[in-house]
Formats: structure tokens, C-alpha cells, sequence
């Protein structure tokens, strides 16, 4: 049973299997040809138990383009409410024998259980603040289209890294294939320990962005925090938002990316999201359909 859990069990090699394989279908749906029938007969259930608006709808879209049937299961209006609890809902949905799941969840790790009970191919579609594994893929995927190359990009990540799942899966991913990775935060948001030595840190943003390639922001993960780690979003964005003013000044060739959601007036300021030409946000959204697809076919498909 092959399942998609993290970035961290990946492989170089895998993962350039999957950004190939993402190209393919980035180039398949731009010329309206690829297998409509590839996941034709297979069921895929998304059991997503945290709110979502790219991950949730681009897999079931890229499911779809391949020929799956599709079940969205909603937490809300599910026996969860009645008392039934986590474990057997995800038994009683694996008896009607789907072929993969898709699961968010707030709980570290709450993938790697259902992919030990569930007898079907899991893909973590976001894991607390652990691992986003097919957005790390879409936003590689991204950085090459637009650079032609991962290996030896200079990458700046800014904001709540201590929280983010998105940080997490990159900083791997950006890792392993050999991108030089820098992160920037307030102490507060900054994690006790990085996953490897390489990943320098940094508080002040301008130190952090200068001379690099890409500036991806992350949003104030505020469900994730115990307490308010952050007096008041104009604050943050005093010295965390980025604006086309400061880009220019430190990293004047760079681009600007965002996993989203996009929280307007805290990660960027407008003028730089709207941008044709630094920004890459909806490049990445809308990669989101030929990862996602290659990844359905790479674990789902015959
Ligand atoms: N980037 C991301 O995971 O967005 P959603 O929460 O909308 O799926």
C-alpha cells in the first residue's frame, strides 16, 4: 500500500518522481490531453476534519480530471456529532472500501494512524502543524516552472514558522533538493530547533530576504497557538509584512509566494499580491490540480 504521509520519508529521488510526473499533467491539462480514465472505477474519500479551500477542492478536482468517484465527507454533519468517536469513524468509512483517503487533521501524525488501520492509500492533506506534504510538491513545482531549477534557489520563509505545516514540508523539501533555505520570524514564532543545520534563522526581515529568489510568507497560524503569541496583526505587520518597497530594496529580483490563506494587511501588502510580476500566489493554487493529480495517479493508479 504506498501512501504519501510526509516530505521527511521522501527521497531526492522521489521527489523529483513527483515533480515530473506533476509537469506532465501541467502540460496535459494546458493541451486538454491526458488519461480522462486513469482513476477510472476508484474511490477516493475526503475525510477533511479542518476547514479547507485549495487543498480540499483542487484534490477533488484533480480526482476528477482522472476519472475517480469522489466522496467529501463532512466532519459537521457527521455521527461524530452523535458521540462516535475518531477511530471508529475512520473504520466504519474504510469498510466501504475506498481505494485512498485524504485526510486533514488538527492531530500530529492523526495520517500514519488511519494508514495503519484504513487498508487503502492515505495522503496527508495536512497534519497539525506537522507536515503539508502535496503543497510543498505544488510549490516546488511552482519555484521550478518559474526559475528552471530547484538546486541552489535562495529561499526565504517568513512568519509563524513555529506553527506552520507548510514550513515544515518545505523547509524538507526545499532541503533535499538542494535549495538554500532561510527562515525569518519573531522568537515567538520561531521553533526551538530547525531540521537541519544548513537553515539559517533570522528575526529582522531585511537581513532574512536579502538577495533572495523567492519571499514566501505564511499567515499567523492564531488555531495552533495557546495563547496570543502576537499582540495585534498591525504589529506583525509593521515588521513581518512584506511590501514591494522593501523587496526592492533587499531582494529586488525576487518573487513572492503564499500557500494561503492570504490574511490581507498581515503577510503582504496588496499592491504586491495583485503584482503580475512578483507574485506567483495563484501559479500556485492553480498547480495545485496537476500535484494533486500526480499524486493520485503515482499512489492510486494501476
Ligand atoms: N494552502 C492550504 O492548505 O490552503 P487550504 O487550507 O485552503 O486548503
Amino acid at each position: 500500500m504506498k501512501h504519501l504521509l510526509g516530505i521527511d520519508e521522501l527521497s531526492k529521488d522521489d521527489i523529483e518522481h513527483y515533480l515530473d510526473r506533476a509537469a506532465y499533467y501541467h502540460r496535459a491539462l494546458m493541451e486538454g490531453k491526458w488519461d480522462h480514465g486513469k482513476l477510472g472505477a476508484k474511490l477516493i474519500m475526503h475525510l477533511f476534519f479542518e476547514h479547507s479551500t485549495r487543498t480540499l477542492t483542487s484534490f477533488e478536482i484533480a480526482a476528477k480530471r482522472l476519472g475517480a468517484d469522489v466522496v467529501n465527507w463532512n466532519p459537521e454533519s457527521s455521527s461524530l456529532a452523535k458521540g462516535e468517536n475518531f477511530t471508529d469513524t475512520i473504520d466504519t468509512l474504510s469498510s466501504m472500501k475506498p481505494d485512498a483517503i485524504v485526510l486533514r487533521h488538527a492531530d500530529y501524525g492523526a495520517p500514519k494512524f488511519v494508514a495503519a488501520r484504513s487498508g487503502c492509500s492515505v495522503i496527508n492533506g495536512g497534519d497539525s502543524w506537522r507536515e503539508h506534504p502535496t503543497q510543498a510538491l505544488l510549490d516546488a513545482l511552482t519555484m521550478k516552472q518559474h526559475f528552471g531549477k530547484l538546486e541552489g534557489l535562495n529561499v526565504t520563509i517568513v512568519g509563524d514558522i513555529a506553527h506552520s505545516r507548510v514550513a515544515s514540508s518545505n523547509m524538507q523539501l526545499l532541503h533535499k533538493v538542494g535549495a538554500k533555505v532561510r527562515v525569518v520570524a519573531p522568537k515567538v514564532l520561531m521553533p526551538e530547533s530547525l531540521p537541519f543545520k544548513e537553515i539559517e534563522a533570522f528575526e529582522d526581515l531585511a537581513e532574512g530576504i536579502n538577495g533572495a529568489d523567492v519571499v514566501m510568507t505564511l499567515r499567523l497560524q492564531k488555531e495552533r497557538m495557546d495563547t496570543a503569541l502576537i499582540s495585534t496583526d498591525a504589529e506583525y505587520f509593521n515588521r513581518y509584512g512584506l511590501t514591494l518597497n522593501m523587496l526592492n530594496h533587499h531582494a529586488p529580483n525576487a518573487v513572492v509566494m503564499d500557500p494561503g490563506p492570504l490574511v490581507r494587511g498581515v503577510q503582504m501588502e496588496d499592491a504586491l499580491t495583485e503584482d503580475p510580476e512578483r507574485s506567483l500566489i495563484h501559479k500556485q493554487v492553480a498547480n495545485g490540480i496537476p500535484t494533486r493529480m500526480a499524486v493520485l495517479d503515482m499512489l492510486v493508479g494501476d
